[in-house]
């Protein structure tokens, strides 16, 4: 902006102010600006399927999975070993189908973004990359048919412009069965449908399905005495299979390839979180503070025992924020 435009917008904003019609310019203006922001990407990007842009980062992965997702053992485990697999077969069967079952916070969705970080450049904003909520996009049950062939169409038209392509449903406990169906036929594709392989392509689907069994097999162990990551995956797997009765009426259950837990986390990876998020914050990571704080901003269940987060790390962000705003005083940004 020139100068002669600043003054002419500075005579504008307050002939408005005078004039009392700043709500109404204002109103305007952010409806503008919503437009221009919401309507068209920031920056077009020129991302094109192919290995400049989608290459699996193996190391990558591995790393960010330790470093980033804590508490699941199981979890880093078998995303590791699946995801390469999968990446480092130029000629899948099929495509990668992962179900991941957990309560909110445990970092089913962290995981999402680690793993489409380490193969798109985009991350989660790459146009290979879809992401459903079933409570929000396949929410009527009365819209259930539009929803199917919507999704078939989807899945089809995405597919045949990058074999590459991923797709992830959350809140699959609160998928229609017939939204399934429409996703159901590109899930075991052996062979190509009009010269298009679906096999490249990979599927994640979270729910908390299951849940009750994990809290409780992890309480169990817990109280034993046993080691965390003495829990194994084949001590839950077959229970999870059967916590999606859809999955098993439509026939998904057997191109599922693995049935992954994420347990309730403890206090001491709530600590973990929050030393990630001091850092974040441009603060020093204090261990001290950080254990207070694991304490002070989450509460805990059994209400007995209280060993695990009821919120797991969601939303450790905007309490750490709030509480070092009130307690400690100083403003953290
Ligand atoms: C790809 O999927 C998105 C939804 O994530 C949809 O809006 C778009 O139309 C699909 N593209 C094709 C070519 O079908
Ligand atoms: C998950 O559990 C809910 C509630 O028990 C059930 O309605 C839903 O069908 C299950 N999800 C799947 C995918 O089977």
């Amino acid at each position: 902006m020139n100068s002669s435009n600043r003054k002419h917008l500075v005579v504008l904003l307050l002939l408005l102010v005078c004039t009392g019609r700043t709500d109404a310019f204002f109103r305007t203006f952010k409806d503008w600006f919503d437009k221009l922001t919401l309507s068209t990407p920031i920056t077009p990007s020129n991302e094109e399927c192919n290995e400049d842009w989608n290459s699996f980062d193996g190391k990558g992965l591995k790393a960010d999975l330790k470093r980033r997702l804590f508490g699941q053992h199981i979890a880093a485990e078998v995303i590791m070993e699946a995801v390469n697999a999968l990446m480092n077969n130029d000629n899948p069967k099929k495509p990668m189908v992962l179900s991941l079952h957990g309560i909110s916070g445990t970092g089913k969705n962290l995981a999402c973004e680690l793993i489409v970080k380490n193969i798109y450049k985009e991350g989660m904003d790459s146009r290979f990359v879809h992401f459903f909520n079933a409570a929000i996009h396949f929410p009527h049950i009365s819209q259930v048919e539009t929803y199917k062939s919507q999704l078939q169409h989807w899945i089809r038209g995405n597919v045949t412009n990058c074999a590459r392509s991923m797709f992830i449903f959350d809140e699959m406990d609160k998928m229609h069965a017939g939204v399934i169906d429409g996703i159901n036929p590109f899930l075991d594709y052996q062979n190509k449908l009009d010269g298009v392989s679906y096999s490249n392509a990979i599927y994640i689907f979270l729910s908390n399905n299951g849940s009750t069994f994990i809290t409780q097999t992890t309480l169990d162990s817990l109280k034993a005495g046993k080691e965390r990551e003495k829990i194994k995956l084949k001590d839950m797997e077959t229970t999870l299979s059967l916590s999606c009765p859809l999955f098993i009426y439509r026939g998904v259950s057997n191109v599922v390839d693995f049935f992954i837990p994420f347990l309730p986390l403890e206090r001491r990876h709530i600590v973990q979180c929050i030393m990630v998020e001091m850092k974040a914050m441009g603060r020093k990571p204090e261990h001290e503070m950080a254990c207070e704080l694991a304490d002070e901003i989450v509460n805990y269940f059994p209400t007995d025992e209280k060993f695990f987060s009821v919120t797991g790390c969601k939303r450790i962000a905007s309490r750490l924020r709030f509480y070092i705003k009130q307690v400690v005083g100083s403003d953290v940004v």
